[in-house]
């Protein structure tokens, strides 16, 4: 039985990924760090074939530590500071986690063991101000936030282990992926959240920052394959992985709120709180090398994956209401 290592495990992607190990018969790891950390349980409730270990990627002793207890085959590199405005506020820290956290993952499989397979989380973030679109494995990196700066250390880190030691460490250049299991301040989170609120009479307004922005938005689930498929190459690679279709912010506002009967226009607001001191104005991935090598397509396209996160925080909230619910005048 093959044994995977997942740092993140309590992330969006963290879930998903065990998940698809799980399933493919492996033995998995989650490492979780920090004294009870709140998510722990919901990965135990989601996960429960899953084993927990402890570690930080802030802490080198932990990595090595883990690597060595559970003599993982794979180690999939999904832990970071992922949230860019956060980013902003706290530079230092997300170069010492997004960043610096690879390098000591990395010196980690170095120092144990050197045929452990490593897949890096690098993002679409790192293109930024990309001049030429659809972006691929070639378009070089402009990022524009700390957090984008920090995984470009990471990809190329990661690319240094592969020509330095050998070791088998693929990047995945991921676009944005999202689910019913994002993180409640990403966009499309923050949006589907809010318009099941509001259908419920729970909320009126919802204040968003860049209306304009464009991303390449595809499902979490599709994504986490890909990053397994990486990792079963004869050769290491990196590899782009996006639908090929970007919307704006506007547009997902406006198949949330249609779907649920409501008319964005009369909930939006805009507000100077979230919008970016340098901002990424559009992503669109090209991952015919993904396609052709890999075999990897998406499977969910923009308006379902809209659908999917409308309905399940429609369903998640008038559970939490219960009876409430029923008697509570909809819009
Ligand atoms: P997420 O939901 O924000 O999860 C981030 C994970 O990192 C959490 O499990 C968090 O654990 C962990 N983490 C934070 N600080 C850590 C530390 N010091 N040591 C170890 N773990 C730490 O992110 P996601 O959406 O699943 O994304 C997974 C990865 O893919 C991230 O690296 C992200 O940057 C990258 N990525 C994401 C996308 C996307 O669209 N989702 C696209 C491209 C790349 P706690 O619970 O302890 O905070
Ligand atoms: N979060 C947020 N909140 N974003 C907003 C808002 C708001 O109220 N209003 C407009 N936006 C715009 C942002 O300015 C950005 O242009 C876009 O919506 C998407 O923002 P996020 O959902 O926060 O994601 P992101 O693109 O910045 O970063 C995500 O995708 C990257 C891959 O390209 C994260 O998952 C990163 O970790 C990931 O690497």
């Amino acid at each position: 039985m093959k044994k995977a290592l997942v740092t993140g495990i309590t992330g969006q992607d963290g879930v998903y990924l065990a998940e698809h190990l799980l399933s493919q018969g492996y033995d998995v790891f989650g490492m979780i760090r920090g004294q009870n950390n709140p998510r722990r349980a919901t990965v135990e409730q989601a996960i429960p074939q899953a084993h927990i270990i402890d570690g930080d990627l802030l802490d080198q002793g932990s990595l090595i530590a883990a690597i060595s207890k559970t003599q993982p085959d794979e180690v999939y590199n999904l832990g970071a500071i992922s949230f860019v405005p956060l980013s902003f506020k706290q530079p230092e820290l997300t170069g010492e986690v997004t960043g610096l956290g690879v390098t000591r993952m990395l010196e980690a499989i170095r120092i144990v063991n050197s045929k452990i397979r490593f897949y890096q989380a690098s993002s679409s973030e790192m293109f930024g101000a990309a001049k030429t679109s659809p972006q691929n494995e070639a378009t070089p990196f402009h990022p524009r936030s700390p957090y984008g700066v920090a995984k470009v250390y990471g990809y190329y880190i990661t690319l240094n282990y592969r020509e330095a030691y050998g070791i088998f460490a693929c990047n995945g250049i991921l676009f944005n992926h999202e689910s019913p299991r994002r993180g409640l301040d990403f966009v499309t989170r923050k949006i589907s959240r809010a318009a099941a609120r509001i259908k419920l009479g729970l909320e009126k307004k919802l204040k968003l920052g860049n209306l304009e922005a464009r991303r390449d938005w595809g499902f979490a689930g599709d994504y986490v394959r890909a990053m397994h498929l990486m990792l079963q190459q004869p050769q290491p690679d990196d590899y782009v992985i996006g639908t090929g279709e970007s919307h704006t912010v506007r547009d997902f506002c406006n198949a949330a709120f249609r779907h649920l009967g409501l008319d964005w226009r009369e909930h939006v607001v805009q507000d100077q709180e979230f919008t970016r001191p340098s901002e990424v104005d559009t992503l669109c991935g090209d991952s015919s090398k993904a396609r052709r090598i890999l075999g990897w397509e998406p499977s969910v396209r923009f308006p379902d994956l809209v659908r999917m996160m409308v309905e399940a925080d429609l369903a998640d909230l008038k559970h939490e209401m219960g009876p409430r619910a029923a008697s509570r005048p909809s819009r």
